[in-house]
């Protein structure tokens, strides 16, 4: 099955990582909705190691709620 905001489900952990870093960029892009903005800010959290290691923790916590929706790929 395709990864898309329209499904939790993917078909690997991977796929299921990637989703996570969509949802967690969507976030942002949802509460910035100007993306001049965005691009202006970018360049402060891609050179600041506190702030990457807040994106680490975002797309991890999305990533628990895919894992669980996939049943940690048991199957
Ligand atoms: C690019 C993730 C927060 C603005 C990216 C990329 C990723 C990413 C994976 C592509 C990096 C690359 O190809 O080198 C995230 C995640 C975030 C986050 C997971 C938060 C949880 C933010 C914030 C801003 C921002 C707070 C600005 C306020 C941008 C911009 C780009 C970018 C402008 C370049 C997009 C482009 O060139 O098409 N981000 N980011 N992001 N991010 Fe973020």
């Amino acid at each position: 099955m395709k990864a898309g905001l329209t499904t939790l489900i993917t078909d690997t952990p991977e796929a299921g990582f990637a989703l996570a870093v969509k949802l967690s960029q969507k976030g942002v892009a949802t509460t910035q909705t100007d993306p001049a903005i965005r691009k202006a800010l970018r360049p402060s959290y891609a050179h600041d190691a506190n702030s990457l290691i807040a994106v680490s923790h975002v797309v991890a916590t999305h990533f628990q709620t895919i894992a669980a929706a996939n049943d940690y790929w048991r199957k």
